[in-house]
């Protein structure tokens, strides 16, 4: 048997006569990384803090490392870090003022909070940073140095929301390096994010939430099976061509209006050279050419039956 770190059952909360959430269950294994999946205004946020304490749920329990967030306030806020969508980082404080400050709120005193601090800035590449204002920190190093700061209170579960929104692709790449690093460490991880990439890449389960409601639940093997994969997208001067292409590409789907071809692929260098060469082999011209990998707005349309942008009134 596997323990839940986080568990949760017919979670709802409203704001006004808005629901946010509107029944929601969650069982989150010990060690492993759970996404939830949703666009702006799925109710992410508001499940984070309703799961961290921060804000009450009209129904529904919730228990996190095995405490109750009702009777158990104080250890579960012991358990757990939370890193907020906006950062909670003190700008007009440098760096190191700000780990300091919380290794100061976690009684991490003299030498202890010392060493604490700087171990951490070497972990997240902050070193040279240091005593520079927070202010002048680019968004990747505002996001390192606010996860630091969660890592102070060394919490067992750890909340992620929207980690890498509005970073660039590396300093994204550099916050997956370390959420792996923090689950190898034995972590569990709780994220929110509106990649569907992002979610793939980290998670063990990926929930889609979709207005306060849970959509689907498994894998990323599992989700993807439910969506459609990614395709080649060719696009041709003439019938002729796009026939001749179409004979030679298994698999793919004729558009004759658009004069477009579709063919099946994962979008990886290999198969997107075997088109081509293939291509090549029967001569066959194409105008243009563009790899399309299923995105949010594809697990919305095949499992909600609308994209993740259009905002339907309950
Ligand atoms: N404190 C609040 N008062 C009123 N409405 C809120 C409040 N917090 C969130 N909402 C509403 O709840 C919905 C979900 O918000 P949120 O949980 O922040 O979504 P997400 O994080 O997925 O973007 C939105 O429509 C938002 O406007
Ligand atoms: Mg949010």
């Amino acid at each position: 048997m596997t323990s839940s770190a986080i568990v949760a059952s017919g979670l709802k909360k409203a704001y006004g006569d808005k629901v946010v959430l509107a029944g929601i269950d969650l069982d989150v294994r010990a060690g492993s990384v759970f996404a939830l999946l949703g666009p702006n205004g799925a109710g992410k946020t508001t499940t984070v803090n309703v799961l961290t304490t921060l804000a009450s749920a009209d129904s529904g329990t919730v228990r996190v490392a095995g405490y109750d967030i009702v009777s158990d306030t104080k250890k579960v806020r012991a358990a757990i870090g939370v890193t907020g969508q906006f950062a909670s980082v003190d700008e007009l404080l440098s760096g190191e003022e700000n780990l300091q400050l919380m290794a100061d709120l976690h009684r991490l005193r003299g030498s202890a909070g010392k060493r604490v601090v700087r171990q951490l800035l070497k972990r997240f590449d902050l070193e040279e940073s240091a005593g520079k204002l927070a202010s002048t920190y680019s968004g990747g190093m505002r996001r390192k140095l606010d996860l630091a700061m969660t890592l102070v209170g060394r919490p067992r579960i750890i909340f992620l929301d929207e980690p890498t929104t509005g970073l660039d692709p590396r300093s994204r790449r550099t916050m997956w390096g370390i959420v792996r690093e923090l689950v190898a460490d034995g972590m569990t991880i709780l994220l929110t994010t509106q990649y569907l990439e992002e979610a793939d890449q980290l998670a063990d389960r990926i929930a889609v939430l979709d207005q306060g409601l849970l959509v689907a639940e498994g894998s990323p093997e599992q989700l993807k099976r439910q969506i459609p994969g990614g395709h080649i997208r060719l696009r041709f001067a003439g019938a002729e061509q796009l026939g001749a292409a179409a004979r030679v590409l298994a698999g793919s789907t004729v558009d004759l209006d658009a004069l477009v071809l579709r063919v099946p692929s994962d979008g990886g260098v290999k198969s997107v050279r075997a088109v081509l060469d293939r291509l090549d082999e029967y001569a066959v011209d194409v105008e243009e050419f563009t790899v399309h990998m299923p995105d949010l707005d594809d697990v919305f349309l095949a499992l909600t039956g609308h994209s993740s942008t259009e905002v339907t009134s309950r």
